[in-house]
């Protein structure tokens, strides 16, 4: 049980100590995850039907090119958080002068102080999959139900059914849509979901899950 604020710290920095690592030791395009373009991401974010001034957050954005490709689509209210500094640096190097049109946060999302209600779209990418107890889970949802509008959409894009159970040296949680649109529960209504095979840049091949869920 994650019962005292002390173990919530403990837990946070242990966590920004391993994906510090994860980052120091791999290069930048061998990470397991890495895709040029995270297309079924951009494909659910245009079928959501946002504004292009509409508040897109990149939850566990890590140096992800999410943010190039909307940024290029004209999507213009955009923040990318993760626990890696290392993650965000390459990112805004790799962008340049345009890195200033985002905002970048260096946090935890289980913890961090989000603004209530400013958010219409909340992307995770590889990150839900590692929160593997009850009580991070529930965190989680509770950071999502705070931050995401009335009406707002979470695309989330875990392990599928077939995926790993452990990635970066975690465990990770597998999930089909029905499980995973029951552990976000009735506050939210799933408009799509896809399977997808991610290679990874050594080869291998590894099962995602893409959801798009719409608050009610
Ligand atoms: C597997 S990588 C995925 C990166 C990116 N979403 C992508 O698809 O390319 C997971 C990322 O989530 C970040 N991360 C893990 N736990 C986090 C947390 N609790 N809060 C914020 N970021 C987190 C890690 O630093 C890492 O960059």
């Amino acid at each position: 049980m994650m019962d005292s604020l002390q173990e919530h710290l403990t837990l946070s920095k242990d966590r920004k100590a391993h994906w510090g690592m994860v980052y120091e030791r791999n290069a930048l395009h061998s990470v397991s995850w890495y895709r040029e373009h995270l297309d079924t991401s951009l494909r659910m974010l245009a079928e959501s039907g946002v504004p292009l001034d509409a508040a897109i957050m990149d939850v566990g954005g890590g140096h992800s090119t999410l943010v190039d490709d909307l940024l290029q689509q004209g999507y213009s209210n955009l923040t990318v958080l993760d626990l890696a500094d290392a993650a965000l640096f390459a990112a805004r190097r790799r962008l340049g002068p345009s890195s200033a049109r985002v905002t970048w946060i260096a946090g935890d999302v289980l913890w961090i102080p989000f603004e209530k209600g400013r958010l219409a779209v909340w992307h995770d990418r590889a990150v839900f999959h590692f929160l593997t107890h009850a009580e991070e889970r529930a965190a989680y949802l509770r950071q999502m139900l705070h931050a995401l509008q009335p009406g707002g959409h979470a695309i989330l894009a875990t392990f599928g059914p077939e995926g790993p159970t452990r990635c970066s040296g975690l465990d990770t949680c597998r999930y089909d849509a029905t499980s995973l649109s029951e552990t976000f529960g009735p506050d939210f209504v799933l408009r799509d979901s896809v399977i997808e095979i991610h290679k990874t840049p050594a080869g291998n091949q590894q099962q995602f899950l893409y959801c798009r869920l719409q608050r009610r």
